[in-house]
């Protein structure tokens, strides 16, 4: 009995300390990121579904091609393709562009806007002809996209996810876009420029409003991602075969 007593015990002695430990936990919480873009369709007069979009001839034979890649009883799996083909020809992917990818691969529009709206990717909203993409994650950030940032909006006037009103160019902040080693980045439609400074974004920003496209990639001058100060490694003429061999095997 008395072993009882002590197991008895000894249990709400333990829970009593395990609730008494509970109940003074504190609870914490991320702070709230909240995403500038609207989730949900609204109707607005340059985005409804009366607006009539076709596929151009050219890019519907491009589009039948891209289905043709997937077998006939999985052709909705075109769908991010098709979307982006789509988001090219009108520049930026509106609810009749979802609408005719879905009746592209004969699937319920629905499922293509759980795509559409899942890939940020895919803008919902029209943006400009030049869409600028800034990396302000942590490695750009310590090469100084801040101030590259800076320089982005005075230079043309307007915030991140604002369009000028020549509907020239449209800033937006991304997070990583896998070339820190060249950070800072700026993607440009399709093209990256990278190792900015201020005033290398803004020779960009000019050539680009005078109608010029400037030559991507690294605008420091190094090739690709070698290192900026020259090569420290494989200096020399790496030796042939049979190097380090017995000469008698
Ligand atoms: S952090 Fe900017 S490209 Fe990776």
């Amino acid at each position: 009995m008395s072993f009882v007593n002590t197991i008895v015990r000894s249990t709400f002695n333990k829970s009593t300390l395990l609730s008494t430990r509970i109940s003074q936990r504190s609870f914490h919480g991320s702070s709230k990121v909240l995403s500038s873009k609207l989730f949900v369709h609204r109707d607005t007069p340059e985005n409804n579904a009366s607006i009539p979009f076709e596929f151009t001839p050219e890019n519907l034979n491009r589009a039948q091609e891209i289905i043709k890649r997937y077998p006939p009883q999985y052709k909705k799996a075109a769908v991010i393709p098709l979307l982006d083909l789509g988001q090219r020809q009108l520049g930026w992917t509106s609810l009749p562009v979802m609408n005719a990818v879905a009746k592209l691969v004969e699937i319920p529009p629905m499922r293509v806007y759980e795509v559409a709206t899942f890939y940020t990717m895919f803008n919902r909203e029209p943006v400009g002809k030049y869409f600028l993409q800034l990396c302000t994650t942590t490695p750009c950030q310590l090469c100084g996209s801040t101030k590259i940032l800076e320089t982005i909006q005075n230079h043309l006037n307007i915030k991140v996810d604002e369009t000028t009103p020549d509907g020239l160019f449209t800033l937006v902040e991304v997070e990583c876009a896998g070339a820190c080693v060249n950070a800072p980045v700026l993607a440009i439609n399709d093209d990256y420029y990278e190792d900015l400074t201020p005033e290398t974004t803004k020779e960009i920003l000019d050539s680009l409003k005078s109608g010029k496209i400037p030559k991507p990639g690294p605008q420091s001058g190094r090739h690709t991602c070698e290192p900026p100060g020259g090569l420290t490694t494989l200096t020399s003429q790496p030796p042939g075969p049979g190097f380090g061999v017995r000469s008698d095997l």
